[in-house]
Order: C-alpha cells, then sequence, then structure tokens
C-alpha cells in the first residue's frame, strides 16, 4: 500500500483548474490512499473541497482539520458538518472522530486536529496574535487568560481521544502512523529552518498530545510511531525517541504539494 501525505493544501486559495491538477496528481496508479493533515480550506468551504477531492480523487481519503478550517465558523458546527459529510461519502474518513483504521495486517492509522495550546513557550509574554483568535467564534472575545483556558482546553481534547486511539492501534499493530495538524513538540515546529521561538510556541504547538506520545510510547519500545504535521509551513524530522519520528510538511499557500509517499507494509 502507497499513501500520499498532504498538508496545509490551503485549497481556497487556488482557481478551479489548480484545484483539479492538484486532485489529478493525486488520482495516480500509483497511491492507494491519501492522509490530508489539515487547512484544507475555511469553515464555509472545507466541505466543499472535500467533496470535490472524494469525487476526483477517487481513493480513499484520511483526514484531520486545521484551524484555518474553523475561520469564519464555529468549532463543533464545523466538526458536526465533517461527521454528517464522512456518513454520507464513504471515501472520507476524518480521523479526529474514529478510532484506529487498520491499513494493513502491520500498520495502524489514528489522527486528531490537535490544537496550538498555550502550554510550550511562554504564553505570557508572547506578542503573537493570530487570525484564530478574531476568526473562529469559540476563540474571539476572550480575554488573554480565557483565551489561554480555550487552548488548554482543546489541546486536553485532542491528547485524550489520541491517548485512547493509539493504545488501541499499538495493541494490533508493529508500527502505527498518527496523523494532526499541529506538532506535538517545539522539535518538530520548523518554520524557515529554525523551530519556533518562546513567542510562537505556544500557539504552533499541542504539548498535551506530546506529553501522552512521549509516555506511551517510551513504554512500548516494540512499536514504531510516525508522527505526520504541518501548521507552520516548514519541512523538518524529528526523533523524540527512538520508536517516535514527527515529520513537519512545508506549505505555501497557492502551491500545493505532495510531501511524501509513504510505503505501508
Ligand atoms: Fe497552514
Ligand atoms: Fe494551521
Amino acid at each position: 500500500m502507497r499513501a500520499a501525505w498532504v498538508t496545509d493544501i490551503h485549497l481556497n486559495f487556488l482557481n478551479a483548474a489548480q484545484v483539479q491538477d492538484f486532485c489529478a496528481a493525486l488520482c495516480v496508479e500509483s497511491l492507494d490512499i491519501v492522509l490530508v493533515g489539515g487547512d484544507i480550506a475555511e469553515a464555509d468551504t472545507v466541505e466543499w473541497y472535500l467533496k470535490t477531492m472524494a469525487a476526483d480523487i477517487r481513493r480513499p481519503i484520511y483526514f484531520v482539520l486545521g484551524n484555518h478550517d474553523f475561520y469564519q465558523g464555529s468549532i463543533p458546527t464545523v466538526r458536526k458538518v465533517m461527521d454528517d459529510l464522512c456518513r454520507a461519502e464513504n471515501r472520507l474518513t476524518y480521523l479526529s472522530q474514529c478510532g484506529c483504521v487498520k491499513l494493513t495486517d502491520t500498520t495502524g492509522l489514528v489522527g486528531h486536529d490537535g490544537w496550538g495550546d498555550g502550554r510550550l513557550g511562554d504564553y505570557a509574554n508572547s506578542t503573537v496574535r493570530l487570525n484564530d483568535h478574531r476568526l473562529i467564534r469559540e476563540l474571539s472575545g476572550l480575554d488573554r487568560d480565557e483565551l489561554l483556558a480555550r487552548l488548554n482546553r482543546l489541546g486536553g481534547e485532542a491528547a485524550d481521544h489520541l491517548r485512547g486511539v493509539l493504545l488501541q492501534a499499538l495493541d494490533a499493530h508493529e508500527r502505527v502512523i498518527l496523523l494532526t495538524h499541529v506538532p506535538p513538540f517545539v522539535e518538530a515546529c520548523w518554520h524557515e529552518g529554525k523551530t519556533s521561538d518562546d513567542n510562537w510556541a505556544p500557539f504552533f504547538t499541542c504539548k498535551a498530545v506530546g506529553d501522552v506520545l512521549l509516555e506511551i510510547m517510551s513504554k512500548r519500545q516494540d512499536r514504531q510511531l510516525t508522527v505526520l504535521c504541518g501548521h507552520c509551513h516548514g519541512a523538518g524530522r524529528a526523533w523524540l525517541l527512538p520508536n517516535l519520528e514527527v515529520l513537519t510538511g512545508r506549505a505555501e499557500y497557492g502551491a500545493p504539494e505532495i510531501q511524501t509517499v509513504i510505503e505501508i507494509g
């Protein structure tokens, strides 16, 4: 089995012909499935782009959402739309809302959106003000303390989900692929060749997820975990443990690309 991994494709920055070309590059004989790591479009268009991808690519598509997918909308509303969409379109699977997917006898797939959860870096003194905190209903109009509590909670939700599905996946598979949007570690948070500083790290890392991955994988040295993430738009690879590898995808607005093709034994 061969999986194409894409992330931060931001399809709303493309014209129709460019979207068609992108889908055509994923609709080739040598690819069996597609993994989409979030930041697909925005709240009012993400459903349409996913339907278009499912129709044009004609392969199973496993995805998580990124912060941009909730812009101009609400997190629970968009997630509900995704739930309904995946019930109606069997080529689409939203990993934040399902358990471990068995890809082969040896490899399982799990995932969650994740969220920049404010726990790493220096939130109190950070000068970063993301559009998230204006354009996503649940994050707008909050003071700094309220916002931190909300970000903590979103990261905690991701960690709780991943703890359950990862344990389930590791019981049944030698290797697990974990798809998420936000890097779980500063070491995997690449932008222009460097990892995030304390100013950006609160919004570019999901520590709650990272803590769960380290805790579980340090106890399961007989198993291998590959994390695929994006969000900060810089490519990189980090080994957190001998059995825990994190790949971060490169992205440029208007030029979506295939990050890599993963051979799944
Ligand atoms: Fe992005
Ligand atoms: Fe993002």
